[in-house]
């Protein structure tokens, strides 16, 4: 698998949420993405033959990170592609001076689970009734889980 990484541009918009539409159709709204430029977030594309495939948005707030979302679309899972924007985040996030990444993930996606714990996050607590309501469905809690992020000196 020879995925790359880069930086969402504005013209990188309809093709966020062509992949996110599926995931978060409450979430996804231009707006939620748009603003998501430095210091206040960031969107990065995992690129796999000229396609994009994935994404991973975060928020910022001083030295601590929130991780907004990480979609791959279903075509391109199970090869290591969340791994690779995962791990591209959290590069640049500590290179930019943050040293903690949050996250919420719903308890029955046991995927996004597996692939948290074994990058490195720790479940912090859990939310009931998190997740709203959808298509008649009950609400869903939340787990809430974190890494500390080694902070990168320059010169080191
Ligand atoms: C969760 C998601 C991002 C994983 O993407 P992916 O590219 O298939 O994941 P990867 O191939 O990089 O897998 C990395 C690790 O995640 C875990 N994982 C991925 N898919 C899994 C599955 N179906 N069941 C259990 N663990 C899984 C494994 O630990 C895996 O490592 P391994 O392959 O060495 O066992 C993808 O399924 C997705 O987009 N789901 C819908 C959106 C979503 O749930 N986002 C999370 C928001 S909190």
């Amino acid at each position: 698998m020879n995925v790359t990484i880069r930086e969402a541009v504005p013209e990188d918009i309809d093709r966020i949420l062509s992949i996110d539409r599926d995931y978060s159709p409450v979430f996804s709204q231009a707006a939620n993405y748009q603003r998501l430029t430095p210091p206040v977030g960031t969107v990065i594309l995992a690129v796999l033959a000229q396609h994009i495939c994935g994404f991973a948005a975060c928020s910022r707030v001083l030295d601590e990170a929130t991780l907004l979302n990480l979609v791959v679309e279903p075509r391109a899972r199970g090869q290591g592609v969340a791994r690779e924007l995962l791990d591209a985040l959290m590069d640049r996030l500590m290179a930019s001076g943050v040293s903690r990444l949050m996250l919420e993930v719903r308890e029955s996606n046991t995927a996004a689970q597996g692939l948290y714990v074994s990058t490195g996050f720790q479940r912090d607590g859990h939310r009931a009734n998190y997740y709203p309501n959808q298509n008649g469905a009950a609400a869903e809690a939340a787990l809430l889980m974190s890494r500390q992020l080694e902070i990168q000196h320059a010169g080191t």
